[in-house]
């Protein structure tokens, strides 16, 4: 086989305990980097020798000449088979149901999530394991490792391949398999819910809007939708996956869906909203001016999943994120079920949901996801909520007004100051560090500390432990703050701090979130001395 082998040099690869690699597209451009990147993964994970590996992407730019590259490099390193989607388009949640349905050694994922793509923006890599998860700690490290150390990578010689053919193609001795992209997983969806109980819902005069972002999962929401449910065409806008996203982010939050918002709080307000991100792992879901918060999400799918045909039997249990508020802990142990406290990114859920502790779990950054997959699946929260919608012929915002009667409501919100210079974003950490010890029983502006720690996770499942996960704030009134810093961030260092309140006077249900919360705030920027440490008054993004 005509095969080079590039003499190469170590780079700036991930960072130690996060999931795949995401940096400036002209990063990834730069000379051999994602070369030496995709042989420091298949080193990693113990060479790709006769394997079958799944690959698709979101889209962006850089999409079809990455995928080239991996191609190429898979062949030259003696895969067997890889599995691409047509035109190197694939979900994510759709790449994690193919690397099981196929049985497949794991998959590579080209996206970097919701931040925005295009020469200018950010390009991304990463690769889920055979369960179709994100890989474990244990498995990022040794390619952290092989990023360190990589001396030279292997890659075929010549030729492209043709991804945009249905069909077996060769590659230099490696079978390319092209497959529809989302033909798999409209059938895994069909037979997770009730379809006709759902097209029923449309046929009877139900109305929605999906905003796709011009990310992955417009070709998704059209053929389930619109195709197959039946919603009106036009359901799905921005449906077209485009290499810049449309020039926008594609987050999908109330401030860069905002073009949905105005719509679900307008005068022809819609019956159902929704959004997914860049590779479709994440979702909005917004009522008729009834914005549904991610954490009350999860907290209504896990009260009431039970509806649809794949949950009917009850829940094993659920998880969430440590900053994802609390309310589903409310709601699982009125149901007697189990729920763990992850840190956060979804890699920490595949060991629960592969030992069947959870069914279902999410986090407040919009990603809801159950055992179906091993990825946060936007589509899937969508289609749990309209069968949901189907079965109990209610609206949003009177099922969020029950889960609220009976659970209490749990007002939540993220502050995020981004882009803070690294050493003052952790000089504010440490500071906070030092002072837990003394908190407990401390005054904050009006509030009253009962316990403060920083948060670190024992798996039950394989016994690893994860330390330094957040730092945790609770207050004697039931409110807590949690601070941490982003691992996902491309500049400088992004300070996350979220804030919730459990409020369970029936009185008090219905006031505005930045009211719940005023006096939490005050008492963690106190605590935290923020502004002065950081110089910020305000944050960036608040969701
Ligand atoms: C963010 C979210 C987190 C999510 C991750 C990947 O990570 O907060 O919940 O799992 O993106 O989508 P962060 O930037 O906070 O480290
Ligand atoms: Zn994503």
């Amino acid at each position: 086989m005509p095969m080079q082998t590039v003499r190469t040099d170590p780079i700036e690869g991930q960072k130690p305990g996060t999931s795949g690699l995401r940096k400036k597209t002209a990063v990834f451009k730069r000379p051999h980097f994602l070369e030496n990147y995709v042989q420091s993964i298949f080193d990693g994970i113990g060479g790709v020798g006769g394997r079958t590996l799944v690959v698709g992407g979101d889209g962006r730019y850089f999409n079809d000449d990455a995928i080239q590259i991996i191609l190429r490099m898979a062949a030259a390193n003696g895969a067997a088979r890889c599995i691409v989607g047509r035109g190197g388009i694939m979900s994510t949640p759709a790449v994690s149901h193919l690397i099981r349905l196929r049985q497949a050694h794991g998959g590579l994922i080209l996206s970097a999530s919701h931040n925005p793509g295009g020469p200018e923006a950010d390009f991304g890599l990463k690769y889920n394991g055979p369960n179709g998860g994100p890989a474990t700690e244990a498995v990022t490290d040794k390619i952290y490792q092989r990023t360190q150390q990589i001396t030279i990578y292997r890659i075929t010689a010549s030729g492209g391949v043709d991804i945009d053919t249905l069909g077996l193609h060769d590659h230099q001795g490696m079978e390319v398999e092209i497959v529809d992209p989302v033909a798999d997983y409209v059938a895994l969806m069909e037979r997770l819910f009730d379809f006709d109980k759902i097209a029923a819902l449309f046929a009877g005069g139900f109305t929605m809007r999906f905003d796709a972002m011009h990310a992955v999962t417009g070709p998704y929401a059209r053929a389930i939708l619109e195709e197959r449910l039946g919603a009106a065409e036009g359901t799905v806008v921005n449906g077209v996956p485009s290499a810049d996203f449309g020039g926008g982010h594609p987050d999908p939050n109330p401030i860069w869906a905002k073009g949905l918002m105005d719509v679900m709080y307008g005068a022809e307000a819609l019956d159902f909203g929704a959004a997914s991100d860049g590779d479709g792992d994440r979702n909005m879901i917004v009522g008729k001016g009834c914005y549904v918060t991610p954490s009350d999400s999860l907290a209504l799918l896990t009260a009431k999943a039970h509806l649809a045909p794949a949950y009917k039997g009850g829940l094993a249990g659920v998880a969430r994120s440590m900053p994802t508020s609390r309310a589903v802990d409310h709601v699982a142990e009125k149901l007697g079920i189990g729920c763990f406290e992850t840190p956060t990114g979804w890699k920490f859920f595949g060991n629960l949901l592969d030992a069947g502790k959870v069914t279902l779990c999410g986090e407040e950054s919009a990603g809801t996801g159950s055992d179906h997959v091993r990825e946060k699946d936007g589509l899937w929260a969508v289609l749990l909520w309209l069968n949901i919608l189907a079965e109990s012929q209610k609206s949003v915002a009177d099922l969020l007004a029950d889960l609220w009667a009976e659970h209490g409501r749990c007002y939540y919100s993220r502050h995020d100051y981004e882009d803070v210079e690294a050493e003052k974003a952790y000089a504010m950490m440490d500071g906070l560090r030092a002072k837990l010890p003394s908190l407990a029983g401390s005054e904050a502006g009006k509030l009253s500390v009962e316990m403060a720690d920083e948060f670190a996770y024992h798996d039950p499942v394989d016994g690893s432990h994860s330390a330094g996960q957040g730092i945790r704030v609770a207050f004697t009134n039931g409110a807590r703050a949690v601070f941490r810093l982003s691992g996902t961030g491309t500049e400088g260092a992004t300070i996350r701090l979220y804030l919730e309140q459990m409020e369970t006077d029936p009185d008090k249900l219905a006031m505005q979130p930045e009211e719940a919360l005023a006096d939490i705030r005050e008492a963690a920027m106190q605590l935290s001395d923020l502004t002065a440490m950081t110089g910020r008054e305000a944050p960036d993004v608040i969701t």
